[in-house]
């Protein structure tokens, strides 16, 4: 296959581990036959200092001509960066809100995976990482509060702002549907998150999801209120297959369910539209404070690529041979800082992607 692929090395530690994946994506072609094309486009801080926007209309044009985007991370040090003096639409995160809207990736996919090697790494007890756990983070990307309505006013003296949370059925259709096809793939068991008992955007969810669910007999569908799913995440993750939920839910509950896996550095992620187009970017941010260092973990950033080539191009064999590779490199001990534990092998981001490579060889 020849693939053409847009890379958005960002900000902080972006470009080291996009460089990364890019090796583990070249030794995958070269062993399998298929021909990589890159192109770099700039997005966040990086399109900022180039073009004073976050984004630029030919960014978004040449993304949208790729047959998939590999996205490292953008964003700076918020308390410090000269970038958020600016005004919020010209900021590095309005960068990606905006690629995400232009490509229309309404369906984000963060798994959350505790690794048997890394179990020691899971805050939790104990009693409760030993039944080990793999979920899938399904959020909606591109409707709720993220994109309604939003301003700020004053009246009678009084400052009041106001963000909208708006949804409709087809919004929630399309997610939901995705999301039963994915549970169709691994458990068959769909957790539906909302805030039913307060809000009408959430009612409607319910609905929907319903309407989709008989589509789908042999998906077990159960609904859970948002604040109890995040009490949930912590007492008994393993009960959880496929979380379905909306925009800023997802947000704050895939953060929780990374950090309970215990290895933020390993979290993958994938934003879809209708088609098999999609944007892969690793859970975690541009960790300024490290960048520049070769101590990243590029793992999350190449289970990303992973992710592109299983649901964009359909090539699971060399998918598997990464998540392979990654399973193994762990096995045999290898640790990049954030991961790292005694009796291990601290490795920094480049020879991480130089063993993860020789294994795929
Ligand atoms: C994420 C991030 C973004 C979001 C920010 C950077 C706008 O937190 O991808 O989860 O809230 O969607
Ligand atoms: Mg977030």
């Amino acid at each position: 296959m020849e693939l053409k692929i847009t890379c958005i090395p960002g900000d902080g530690i972006g470009p080291e581990i996009v460089a990364e994946a890019k090796k583990i994506l070249d030794t995958v072609a070269e062993k399998y036959g298929h021909t990589m094309n890159y192109t770099d486009i700039l997005m966040g801080g990086a399109s900022i200092d180039a073009y004073g926007v976050p984004l630029t209309d030919e960014a978004i044009e040449t993304a949208r001509n790729a047959d998939a985007v590999l996205m490292g991370s953008i964003g700076g040090n918020t308390s410090t960066s000269p970038w958020y003096k600016l005004p919020p639409n010209l900021r590095p995160e309005a960068g990606l809100l905006a690629i995400r809207k232009a490509l229309n990736l309404f369906a984000n996919l963060r798994p959350a995976v505790l690794y048997e090697e890394l179990a020691g790494a899971c805050p939790l007890k104990e009693e409760i990482s030993a039944a080990g756990f793999d979920m899938m983070i399904m959020r909606e990307l591109t409707g709720g509060l993220y994109f309604g309505e939003r301003r700020t006013v004053e009246e009678n003296g009084v400052m009041k702002a106001i963000d909208t949370l708006t949804y409709d059925e087809n919004e929630i259709r399309r997610i939901a549907v995705k999301g039963f096809d994915i549970a169709m793939k691994r458990r068959k068991k769909v957790t539906s998150v909302d805030k039913a008992n307060v809000l009408d955007s959430s009612r409607l969810w319910r609905k929907v999801v319903e309407e989709v669910a008989k589509d789908y007999p042999e998906v077990t569908l159960e609904h859970m209120l948002v604040d109890n799913c995040a009490m949930q995440l912590v007492r008994d993750p393993a009960q959880f297959d496929v979380i379905l939920t909306e925009n800023m839910f997802g947000d704050i509950l895939s953060d929780e369910a990374s950090m309970v896996t215990g290895s933020i550095g390993m979290l993958a992620s994938a934003s879809l539209n209708d088609s098999k187009f999609g944007l892969y970017e690793p859970s975690h941010g541009s960790a300024p404070d490290i960048a520049g260092q070769d101590i990243a973990n590029p793992i999350a950033t190449i289970l990303s690529a992973s992710m592109m080539l299983r649901y964009s191009f359909d090539l699971d064999k060399e998918a598997d041979a990464i998540d392979a590779a990654v399973r193994q490199v762990l096995k045999d001990g290898y640790r990049t800082v954030d991961i790292m534990s005694e009796g291990c092998t601290r490795v920094g981001c480049r020879q991480m992607g130089d063993l993860l490579a020789e294994r795929i060889r």
